[in-house]
């Protein structure tokens, strides 16, 4: 369990995962559960927007309970929201992971599971984040600004877009010639696949609490 603080209260972390897409976050926690690298913590349920997302497939070949809860069912976005906050209270996490889930929270989900949200963005948050910073755009905007360093970031969801407090980040270098999708591929495999799990396994042990809108490691004195 989390206490609102995002503290841990002890016993197994029950985590949902939202998804919309190709699932390697959603595979780099259900591996790092496999290999010890998170501790105290179960996958629940998996949710996604997109019936085609193949982190639903990624869900399936793992026995994890999966369904799609799609906008497009629903006659406006208010259903939708109904539905799927409906979805998730059914799920009844300790904590939910937005990994590469690419809707827009409903403002009471928000507000229900305060500290108890965690994302993970492609880049150094507060560097190309915010509204319309999403999957392959981020990269597209690093390149074009021509930074030197791009990396990915671990926060906790607040109202607004990737202004929550930060966990965890993890710089990148940016390469001569790196297009989009090489940028992209370094990103998850040096980043964003690394500093997930890690942050899953802090949260689950009692290592993350927040602070006056900042996470501090609370048996190391810092995030690291
Ligand atoms: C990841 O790069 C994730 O950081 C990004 O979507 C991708 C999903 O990939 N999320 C965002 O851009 C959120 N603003 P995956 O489905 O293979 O995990």
């Amino acid at each position: 369990m989390l206490k609102e603080d995002g503290a841990a209260t002890g016993g197994r972390l029950k985590i949902l995962v939202c998804v919309s897409g190709g699932g390697t976050n959603l595979q780099a926690i259900i591996d790092g559960i496999k290999s010890n690298a998170i501790t105290n913590t179960e996958i629940i349920s998996v949710i996604s927007n997109n019936k085609k997302a193949y982190a639903l497939v990624r869900a399936a070949e793992e026995g994890i309970p999966a369904l799609c809860i799609s906008p497009k069912d629903y006659e406006d976005r208010e259903a939708f929201n109904r539905a799927f906050l409906k979805a998730v209270q059914a799920a009844g996490p300790d904590l939910i992971v937005l990994a590469g889930f690419l809707v827009v929270l409903p403002e009471e989900m928000i507000a229900g599971y305060r500290n108890r949200i965690i994302n993970i963005h492609p880049s150094l948050i507060p560097s190309f984040c915010g509204k319309g910073f999403y999957g392959l755009k981020v990269h597209e905007k690093a390149l074009e600004r021509g930074v030197k360093v791009t990396g990915a970031t671990v926060h906790f969801v607040d109202e607004g877009t990737d202004t929550g407090p930060i966990i965890l980040q993890k710089a990148v270098a940016v390469e001569a010639g790196d297009t989009p999708e090489t940028l992209q591929k370094r990103v998850m495999e040096q980043a964003e696949w690394v500093i997930l799990p890690k942050a899953i396994d802090m949260i689950a042990n009692g290592r993350i609490a927040v602070e006056e809108g900042r996470c501090i490691e609370t048996d190391k004195g810092g995030c690291s």
